[in-house]
């Protein structure tokens, strides 16, 4: 592992905060700086995880700070911008998000960033898609947290159905983290047994587990008015890959250079994450609807990125 590896987290909400406790507990980094345009709410996150500090792991340096910090981060990450509000699409905060994100990616840049960007603001898939076009990083280096929650909420799901501990459930979404994400059913697995065959054993219909993950976080919006554990384990888990070089599968929003007969696109995709970004995408087979769904959510994601001026 290697240590003392800055970590900035833009967007001190409960996000980014969630995220930044995440890293803490699992010892994930020497180094965490928060930014937040409510440099005072910064300041007071960041005293309240100093004082979780004795309790890590490892020892962690956690501050407010500024952009100037960025130039010596391995690891910038995006939580800031609205959320959805109940009723709220992801893709309905596009406009907003887009502006948010290109003044912060502008200003990281500007203070000589150099590392690997990981964006987690929704529409994820077209933020990423703008952060990799304002940096001009490599696009291996721009990173989305895609449907790596998405996929969680479909293991926990499957588990409670099939009372299969959800880590030796091997089931994916794929697509726009959003409305038109899809379940990959003819790869998955429980153990080494097929689900899809499960299901039909057990009476259990995988039409309806989707409709549950779909649903989950308008579910939990409706109730709380955020959902933010989720995702800020889901980016310590795709920064637990970054950061211990892992080669770890996980299916973050990637730029696709012709997998899935897509080009130029940043959708949710299985890809090997380790020190450098992402190291490749791994090009699923997908039957015939699978197939079609994709298409539609990458088509999606095209349309609604080319509303904007990028
Ligand atoms: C989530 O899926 C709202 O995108 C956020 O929890």
């Amino acid at each position: 592992m290697i240590k003392n590896n800055r970590i900035v987290i833009i967007g001190a909400g409960a996000v980014g905060c969630s995220y930044a406790y995440a890293l803490l507990q699992q010892g994930l980094t020497g180094e965490i700086v928060l930014i937040d345009v409510n440099e005072e709410k910064a300041a007071g996150e960041a005293g309240d995880l100093r004082d979780a500090v004795p309790f890590a792991p490892v020892p962690v340096t956690i501050r407010s700070g500024g952009y100037e910090d960025c130039s010596e981060a391995e690891l910038v990450v995006i939580t800031a911008g609205l959320a959805q509000k109940p009723g709220e699409t992801r893709l309905d905060l596009l406009t907003k998000n887009a502006d948010i994100f290109e003044r912060i990616v502008t200003e990281v840049m500007a203070h000589g960033f150099n590392g690997i960007f990981l964006a987690a603001t929704n529409p994820v898939d077209i933020l990423t898609d703008i952060t990799q076009q304002v940096s001009g990083l490599p696009a291996e280096r721009v990173i989305g947290s895609g449907t790596v929650l998405d996929s969680a909420r479909l293991q926990s799901v499957v588990s409670a159905c099939f009372h299969i501990d959800s880590r030796d459930v091997h089931a994916w979404i794929i697509g726009e983290h959003g409305d038109t994400s899809l379940p990959v059913w003819s790869s998955a697995f429980a153990g080494m047994k097929d689900i899809r065959t499960m299901a039909a054993e057990e009476g259990q219909q995988l039409d309806s587990i989707f409709q549950r993950v779909q649903s989950a976080a308008y579910e939990i919006i409706q109730q709380k008015g955020a959902t933010h554990f989720g995702i800020g384990m889901s980016l310590a888990r795709i920064t637990r890959a970054i950061v211990h070089d892992e080669n770890a599968v996980l299916p973050v929003s990637a730029r696709l250079n012709g997998e899935y007969g897509e080009n130029g696109i940043y959708i949710g995709v299985p890809a090997v994450i380790g020190r450098t970004g992402i190291r490749s995408v791994m090009d699923l087979p997908l039957d015939e609807t699978e197939t079609q769904q994709f298409a539609h959510s990458a088509q999606t994601l095209r349309e609604s990125k080319q509303t904007l001026s990028y």
